[in-house]
């Protein structure tokens, strides 16, 4: 059959959100007013200095050209200056940082950089879903390295088999979390250099959620730690920081040999991301931060909706200290797909499944905090009237 698929996409399933988008589609063609939790695609506008930058910039024919594949030095600079405002991180704009259409993208290539057809890398299980799909389509196999509730949702090193670690060549981590809201210290940092070090394995730090977080809490950088730059690299982006998702724009930080092997990668698959967009992120990066915190205080008063209305209905759930997510168990007798179709279906909610994640997020399912809070109090009010009081 001349048109067969290649076989590294033959079993490929469609994007984990692509699947709920297509459920509501169908529910609201049916009348459904549905209230979604699902995909953490910030509700919020882009901050107006950015968006002026925006139009000023769209309208210098100089940046209608392609843009450099690994970033404008202005835009890289910006990122270096965050860097250092934000986590006291010093970068090089030149050698440690490269230009991405979205962070996404660079996860998803990473692997391409690093991994050859057999080899290994390592992935939380529940996680987010792009790092284990990259290094399957180059071939890799990922060995899931399940995280618990008991744990904090952090990885044990000590339990990963040596012989695992010994053939490992890149492992992806990320605080704040997607799905769990779990949060990161220091300790667990210096334990991931330390592990890294000793199995000269390459970590992958995604720390989309950094400035996300409550209760005066404030995430580190990976790079932060002594020695992470020689480990690692850190992927990041305006999107939710910024309220940018559509834009797609990001960057990844870090190990000169790596930001340099994904530049190299991407100018042979993308063209760069488009100048007057670098312009606009820079203003964003560079610009006044009270912005940020005003939305974090925002998704927090969410956060105690959802979390509260939901304990009121039997949950005993921790208020997390980061990221727009409440992570969830399904009540008693449930699986994480049949209590999200029972949500759908009775309430006309959206909730992502917890297996969406990986096989170590059956039982659980995730809440994003990205829609107004009147929307949350009547998902409560929803899932109240329809399901009750449930059992853990
Ligand atoms: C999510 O809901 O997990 C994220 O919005 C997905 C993403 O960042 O690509």
């Amino acid at each position: 059959m001349k048109f067969l698929e290649a076989k590294r996409i033959r079993n490929l399933p469609p994007y984990l959100f692509a699947r709920i988008e297509r459920l509501i589609a169908e529910k609201r063609k049916a009348g459904v007013d549905v209230i979604s939790l699902g995909i953490g695609d910030p509700d919020r506008p882009t901050p107006d200095h950015v968006i002026e930058t925006l139009i000023k910039e769209v309208k210098n024919p100089a940046n209608h050209q392609y843009p450099s594949s690994v970033g404008m030095l202005s835009y890289r600079r910006a990122v270096a200056y965050w860097y250092r405002q934000r986590f006291g991180v010093e970068l090089d704009p030149e050698t440690e940082v490269v230009s991405l259409l979205g962070s996404k993208e660079g996860i998803a290539h990473i692997s391409w950089c690093y991994l050859d057809p057999g080899d290994t890398f390592l992935v939380p299980d529940p996680g987010y879903p792009v790092y284990s799909g990259g290094g399957i389509l180059a071939g890799a196999a990922p060995y899931y390295v399940p995280v618990y509730e008991q744990n904090g949702y952090l990885p044990d090193f000590d339990a990963i088999p040596p012989d695992v670690a010994g053939r490992t060549k890149i492992m992806f981590l990320n605080y704040p979390n997607n799905p769990t809201g779990a949060v990161a210290g220091v300790e667990f940092y210096r334990k991931a250099v330390d592990f890294a070090r000793e199995y000269k394995i390459l970590i992958c730090h995604d720390a989309a959620y950094s400035d996300i977080a409550y209760d005066g809490y404030q995430p580190p950088s990976f790079l932060q730690f002594p020695g992470a730059k020689e480990f690692g690299i850190e992927f990041h982006s305006v999107s939710k920081t910024y309220n940018m998702t559509g834009w797609r724009v990001g960057w990844a930080a870090g190990k000169p040999e790596v930001v340099e092997a994904l530049g190299r990668l991407k100018s042979n698959i993308d063209s760069g991301v488009f100048q007057a967009v670098q312009y606009a992120a820079a203003a964003g990066l560079t610009g006044p931060q009270d912005v940020v915190d005003k939305q974090s205080k925002i998704y927090q008063e969410r956060r105690d909706i959802l979390v509260d209305g939901m304990n009121r209905l039997g949950w005993n759930l921790q208020k997390p200290k980061a990221t727009f997510y409440v992570w969830a168990p399904v009540p008693k007798g449930y699986t994480s797909e049949s209590f999200a179709e029972l949500v759908l279906d009775k309430a006309g909610v959206v909730i992502t499944p917890g297996t969406g994640y990986g096989r170590n997020g059956a039982g659980y399912f995730r809440m994003a905090l990205t829609i107004s809070k009147e929307r949350i109090q009547e998902a409560v009010k929803r899932i109240s009237d329809s399901i009750g009081k449930v059992e853990i």
